[in-house]
């Protein structure tokens, strides 16, 4: 595939910047893909500057009038579907099939906010004096940031510009040095899609850190947006706290899965293996601990077994692949050391276990996994699958909330007053109750204690870019 662009996009146009670059390559042979200019420092700053002329005249627009640039980009989004997802999977390795999937999820977070801009309502509040009228409206923070990872390099970023565009800000994307040719593409289409120039403004570099700090310590900057790793995200909320700027963070996770002895044992299986391998393991809600009840354990696990023995490795751009590589070496060391770890403390590896060829990881499961295991607090991000035996439902739940993490966990069970008492027990932003797959642009997307605030996604997420006003009016 030939890539088009590979500099940053400011006021409306793709622009080197000095001469440095640096190489994005393709994790399932390790090619160079692209040469991309590293914009650094100074593209930072030109992208302040841009998008706070923009702001200006955007802000102003009508709501209706903004969402109709929205509803070009998600048809030009939709008529490039095929691209996007071969451009994804070169440079993330996820494969095809749920690349496509990525863009259709993509797309839709532009769809839902076209419409959501439209809504964002004020308030007439009931006077306290007859000579006062009390009125609530809302307006665009401002000029904003989206920060966003390479595991979904074209969902995490319209999940973030879209609710911005529409409440009128603008916005600077900082995508990942590992994957900016998607970010690359999606300007481009943001330019055929009529927005005006400044409007939007992609920055790609490798120094993400100076790169973060300027936007942090930018006053013009009121808000960011980041989606990854929790260390990353305390670094963001410390450097934002001399501007005060608003943040969402979306960070990592250690979701549970709790298989309880009434579930349907297949349905339980099914939607593990659905988080559990998503992108081979690389999402932050994919499961990291599988609990299951000591009664069913062993049906459980054989029938998983069998299932994830048949999960096909290999490029992503091959139709049956299943399982691609991950994204680079340092992945694939962090869960060779995580699974040595488990193999020291008692684990015993089932299925899977090694790396077929350079970023390629078995799918691997684990049983006689325990809390003294990395994995027990730490995100794998990757294929491992670690199960843990249980006995009654309060152990189980006390093991599944002993975590810094609180973004996603699941559990099946047939028995309705289980299934409520343990979703309000579970200490977590979402909650998939007999399901695997819960992430959709109409539903709050986030978490809490360490893996973050504010949600995205669904009516709540165009509320992270307006500012509530209070008027009151004396008669
Ligand atoms: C993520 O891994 O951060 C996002 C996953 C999703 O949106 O489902």
């Amino acid at each position: 595939m030939h890539i088009k662009y590979n500099k940053s996009f400011i006021d409306g146009k793709f622009q080197s910047f000095g001469k440095l670059s640096f190489e994005v390559l393709n994790p399932a042979n390790e090619e160079i893909l692209s040469n991309v200019n590293d914009g650094g420092v100074l593209i930072t700053k030109k992208a302040i500057k841009s998008s706070e002329i923009a702001f200006k005249s955007w802000s102003k627009l009508t709501a209706k009038s903004r969402s109709l640039y929205l509803e070009n980009l998600n048809k030009l989004i939709l008529d490039n579907k095929n691209e996007l997802a071969k451009l994804i999977t070169l440079e993330c390795g996820k494969p095809i099939n749920e690349s496509i999937g990525e863009v259709l999820y993509g797309a839709s977070f532009i769809k839902w906010f076209a419409e959501e801009g439209k809504r964002t309502y004020g308030e007439v509040i009931p006077t306290t004096h007859e000579n006062k009228r009390m009125i609530v409206i809302k307006q665009p923070v401002g000029v904003v940031s989206a920060i966003t990872p390479w595991n979904f390099p074209l969902a995490m970023i319209t999940r973030k510009i879209a609710p911005a565009l529409a409440a009128g800000c603008s916005v600077i994307v900082m995508p990942s040095y590992e994957t900016p040719l998607t970010a690359l593409y999606l300007a481009n289409l943001t330019s055929k899609a009529g927005f005006p120039k400044g409007v939007i403004n992609f920055i790609v570099g490798k120094d993400v850190s100076s790169m973060g700090k300027i936007l942090c310590n930018s006053k013009i900057v009121k808000k960011i947006s980041f989606t990854g790793s929790t260390r990353v995200g305390k670094i963001l909320s410390k450097q934002s706290s001399s501007t005060l700027k608003k943040l969402s963070l979306e960070l990592g996770g250690n979701a549970p899965v709790i298989v309880f002895d009434d579930a349907d044992i297949d349905k339980a299986v099914d939607g593990t293996i659905s988080s559990k391998f998503r992108n081979s393991g690389q999402t932050c809600v994919c499961v990291n601990r599988i609990f299951v009840h000591k009664k069913i354990h062993d049906k459980f696990v054989s029938k998983l077994i069998e299932k994830v023995k048949k999960l096909k490795i290999g490029n992503g751009l091959q139709k049956d692949t299943s399982i691609g590589p991950m994204i680079n070496g340092s992945a694939i060391k962090k869960n060779i050391d995580l699974l040595n770890d488990s193999i020291s403390k008692g684990g015993s590896v089932l299925t899977g276990g090694k790396i077929i060829k350079n970023n390629f990881f078995e799918p691997t499961v684990i049983v006689n996994a325990n809390m003294k295991m990395h994995f027990f607090k730490e995100e794998i991000f990757g294929p491992i699958a670690p199960i843990y035996k249980f006995e009654n439902d309060k152990e189980v739940i006390e093991m599944a909330n002993n975590t810094d993490y609180g973004l996603a966990a699941y559990f099946f069970s047939e028995n309705i007053s289980r299934c409520w008492k343990t979703a309000e027990k579970l200490e977590y932003g979402m909650i998939g109750i007999n399901e695997g797959l819960i992430s959709t642009e109409v539903a709050p997307f986030g978490g809490m204690k360490y893996s973050g605030y504010g949600r995205e996604g669904s009516k709540y997420g165009i509320l992270n870019y307006l500012e509530i006003k209070y008027l009151c009016f004396g008669l």
